[in-house]
């Protein structure tokens, strides 16, 4: 045809299979079967859903960008592949690092990995990771030949051009900035320290909060004064989604058009004509806008603020949904301290190396570690890796493992550390995000073949499913 597209004309037709059913959804080029079916129906019918065009293009796109994945890390930059795995978590990143230890020098791994995670759009039980690692690599070099690698997978595949060096956020910059570890750029509201406008103020629970050593955080929606209702704000779906982040209350203020504030009566008297000014210059806050704080410690204000801002971004449509922001969180802290349990915990893992900067105080240590992050999803994370084996023992002694423990449970690799293994670093993607995202789906499960349910069930096998006596008897395990 005048398209390209060709046109057949049969002189016979022999039928080799005939549909006996009824289909449970039509198969047709427009993607709407998403919006007309529940999900369930398309993943308890797969092998149907999977024919559809656009599942058939997401399919394709995932096949590319593994393609060039592999044509990218072999051929330009002489990577090895020795041979995919499948495996727990974290293992197949202590295997990268005794590959190295063994004289690779540059592995990469497309690896199938399981999970028990809470589940979400961007999370499945099992997913696929392209897996790396390098030896003798600075952190710099780590960095430009992701970026290098990203750019060239954009480009290949979504035809989007990234810029040459991605901006960077120190983990503490990015959560007192935004809120979160995985900031969206595509849309610049930033979180601000209104403190010092509240000390010894009159609305006593931001006097108490400061009192207590603690903060009062603000985030200003431009133009949001009348998009919410006091209602909305009080006690509607604003309201919910800052308890949902802990938020004990949601107080707010409203710049008018003629420049008075509303919202909370006292906070409104509270505030001096020139306590008022310096808090809309802090905040950059202008006539129509919606001032929105978080109160209490650091990492719950921001928390609280973080998702609201990306709440409201949302239902205003603010973002814009044609750019793209990607950047690095670096400097993530070493550990957090569990309050529940008494310990800390590794924020990563505890094979992360923490900067040498830091070596004297480790509890509070900065790590070596790096986060990629695309349109506020992670799409990968690595870092620099501990290879002596006295700072891995210092960093499981910090985690309550004991000498005993470690050489129980990770001696193999104590003992690689001390047979002469070099400094190395590795990241991994989470290959399912990165397709979904340059698919421009809004779940993962639009780019895996047979994917799970967000209760970790197959639809189409129904599994998991009850077990026989047999299959227990062979495997050695009884049901209480
Ligand atoms: P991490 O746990 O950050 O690091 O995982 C790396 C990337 O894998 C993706 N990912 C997932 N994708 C789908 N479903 C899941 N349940 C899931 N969990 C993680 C994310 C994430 O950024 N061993 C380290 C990597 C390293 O340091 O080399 C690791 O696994 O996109």
């Amino acid at each position: 045809m005048s398209t390209g597209a060709i046109e057949v004309a049969a002189d016979c037709v022999s039928v080799l299979n005939s549909v006996t059913r009824s289909l449970p959804f039509p198969i047709t080029t427009a993607d709407t079967v998403k919006e007309k079916f529940p999900e369930e129906v398309r993943l308890r019918f797969r092998v149907l859903d999977l024919r559809r065009p656009q599942m058939q293009s997401n399919l394709r796109l995932r096949h590319k960008v593994i393609k060039h994945i592999r044509r990218y890390l072999e051929d330009r930059h002489d990577f090895v592949e020795p041979g995919t795995c499948f495996a727990l978590p974290q293992s197949p990143q202590l295997f990268k690092q005794m590959l190295m230890a063994s004289g690779f020098e540059k592995y990469f791994q497309i690896a199938r990995c399981f999970r028990d995670e809470d589940l979400r759009a961007d999370r499945q039980p099992e997913f696929t990771q392209l897996d790396m690692e390098i030896a003798f690599t600075s952190m710099e070099d780590m960095l430009n030949l992701n970026e290098e690698l990203m750019i060239h997978i954009f480009q290949e595949v979504g035809d989007i051009k990234l810029p040459k060096c991605f901006p960077r956020l120190t983990y503490t910059e990015a959560m007192n900035r935004y809120g979160t570890d995985r900031p969206d750029l595509r849309f610049d509201w930033e979180l601000k320290d209104a403190s010092d406008v509240f000390l010894g103020s009159s609305f006593k629970v931001f006097a108490d909060t400061l009192e207590n050593g603690g903060v009062i955080k603000a985030l200003c929606v431009p133009g949001g004064a009348k998009v919410f209702s006091n209602t909305d704000l009080k006690k509607g779906t604003v309201y919910a989604e800052a308890s949902k982040a802990g938020a004990k209350g949601l107080p707010f203020l409203k710049v008018m058009d003629n420049g008075e504030l509303e919202g909370v009566g006292p906070l409104v008297s509270s505030l001096k004509p020139e306590k008022k000014e310096h808090m809309l210059e802090i905040l950059d806050a202008k006539a129509g806008d919606l001032i929105l704080f978080a109160l209490g410690e650091q990492s719950t204000a921001n928390q609280v603020l973080g998702r609201l801002r990306l709440f409201i971004a949302h239902k205003l449509e603010v973002i814009d949904t044609s750019a793209h922001s990607i950047l690095w969180v670096t400097d993530f802290p070493m550990f957090e301290w569990n309050s529940d349990e008494q310990r800390y915990e590794a924020l990563h893992h505890p094979f992360t190396a923490p900067n040498p900067e830091d070596m004297n105080d480790l509890p509070s240590a900065r790590a070596l570690a790096y986060d990629m992050i695309y349109n506020g999803v992670e799409i990968g994370g690595g870092s620099l890796r501990i290879y002596k084996s006295d700072v891995q023992q210092r960093i499981f002694e910090i985690i309550g493992i004991s000498p005993e423990q470690a050489e129980e449970k990770f001696g193999y690799l104590l003992e690689c550390f001390d047979m002469g293994a070099p400094p190395h670093g590795g990241i991994a993607y989470g290959l399912d995000r990165l397709v979904m995202l340059l698919a421009r789906e809004s779940s993962i499960r639009d780019v895996i073949a047979f994917p799970k349910t967000t209760t970790a069930q197959c639809s189409l096998t129904k599994a998991p499913s009850p077990v026989d006596p047999q299959q227990l008897k062979d495997l050695g395990l009884r049901t209480s």
